[in-house]
């Protein structure tokens, strides 16, 4: 059966360059890298790689840190719950930015520093999807110890004036963390160019391993640590390394980096032509301007089709599509960022988010178009709703 991945914003294949380099690291040099016999020593070059990897992945200094972290969940939990530790239960502030269309690892994280007091800023965006970065200078008080703003929306692919808010956070003197996950690999990062406090990035979106991410935290800044133990990571964050993962997520790195351009224009070149395709059939909807979104993605609404229903259509033909983010595809509530950028109700619960990646191909779109524009056919006939 011909099987179709669209859903590379939910997770991605790992290049088989990345798996084969990081096989050794299971059976054969397993050692702890904090071992003073061979067996751990013998992995430190592999490791001194794979960070050069990521600090040149990200054009980071050598005064800066990228420290490796589980996944970037982690990451934004550390950074907020840091922060609320040092600026806010031991510090004079009491506030903090985020918008209202960040993934689950910051709002939810916020939504729970609430009940301990911290005031949160939900930060609007506009029609696009995107917070403008007026809006964060319009809320920042003295009392705000931190703005988190992600780089590029998981779910439409919007991408965050992210230069011109650090920009603001700078000339403040306010923190800024932003969400690189759906960014990094997709579109330049580099934080010479665009000067953030902190980066969360995450290996198996793009094409690395699960289970390994990273903070990068500019000058190496204080940061309390989120995870006290053995003092790994230079005592920034405890727990025996991954080896394997770091030096997946190292050459995860620089293979995305590469192909940078070929994402650019490639990978578009197949969203675009899935997408014209698609808006042929009456009455869809894509979020967010071509030219403001990260090359692989596309989030289209139908009108008459339950987004879940098409989702099933689409399972049932080998391809793997997402109603939203991949932490939030079991429910059924109406897609939360269509809400935010003011899709009625309806519309929201036909969203589909379709995401390809540098391993897409041309034959499988063409497929992915031929089943599409059938299931909406046989989905408007059965909902009986739709009338054009
Ligand atoms: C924007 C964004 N932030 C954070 C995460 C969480 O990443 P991880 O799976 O590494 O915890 C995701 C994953 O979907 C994401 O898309």
């Amino acid at each position: 059966m011909t099987r179709v991945y669209l859903d590379n914003n939910a997770t991605t294949i790992v290049d088989p360059k990345v798996y084969d380099v990081m096989s050794p690291f299971f059976c054969q040099m397993y050692g702890n890298p904090n071992s003073l016999h061979s067996f751990g020593s013998e992995t430190h070059p592999a490791l001194r790689t794979a960070m050069n990897q990521l600090y040149k992945g990200l054009n980071a200094s050598d005064d800066d840190d990228i420290i490796v972290t589980s996944c970037a969940t982690e990451s934004n939990n550390w950074v907020l719950k840091a922060v609320y530790f040092d600026k806010i239960l031991n510090g004079d502030k009491n506030h903090i930015i985020i918008s209202e269309v960040e993934h689950p690892a910051i709002y939810s994280t916020c939504k729970w520093l609430e009940t301990l007091g911290v005031k949160v800023t939900y930060l609007p965006v506009n029609h696009d999807g995107i917070v403008e970065a007026h809006t964060v200078k319009d809320f920042i008080t003295d009392k705000t110890a931190l703005v988190s703003i992600m780089w590029a929306n998981n779910e439409t692919g919007a991408i965050f004036p992210i230069k011109e808010i650090a920009q603001i956070c700078k000339e403040k003197n306010v923190l800024f963390h932003t969400d690189g996950v759906q960014a990094v690999g997709k579109i330049k990062v580099d934080v010479q160019d665009v000067e953030v406090d902190f980066l969360s990035f995450s290996a198996h979106k793009f094409h690395g391993p699960k289970g390994v991410g990273g903070l990068y935290i500019k000058n190496s800044q204080e940061l309390s640590a989120l995870l006290h133990g053995g003092e790994h990571m230079g005592g920034r964050r405890s727990g025996t390394l991954n080896v394997a993962g770091i030096v997946g997520m190292g050459l995860a790195m620089e293979l995305a980096n590469d192909a940078i351009e070929y994402e650019n224009k490639e990978v578009r070149r197949l969203r675009d032509k899935l997408e014209d395709a698609l808006l042929q059939i009456p009455k869809t909807f894509v979020v967010t301007s071509r030219d403001k979104r990260t090359p692989n993605t596309m989030l289209i609404s139908i009108k008459g089709v339950e987004g879940e229903a098409m989702l099933w259509d689409l399972n049932k033909a080998g391809i793997a599509a997402s109603t939203g983010s991949a932490c939030a595809s079991e429910d059924l509530e109406a897609n939360p960022v269509l809400m935010a950028v003011g899709a009625d109700k309806e519309l929201a619960h036909t969203a589909i988010r379709l995401s390809l990646s540098r391993f897409t191909t041309e034959d499988e779109i063409d497929y992915t178009i031929d089943v599409f524009k059938k299931a909406v056919i046989r989905l408007r006939e059965i909902s009986g709703s739709y009338a054009e």
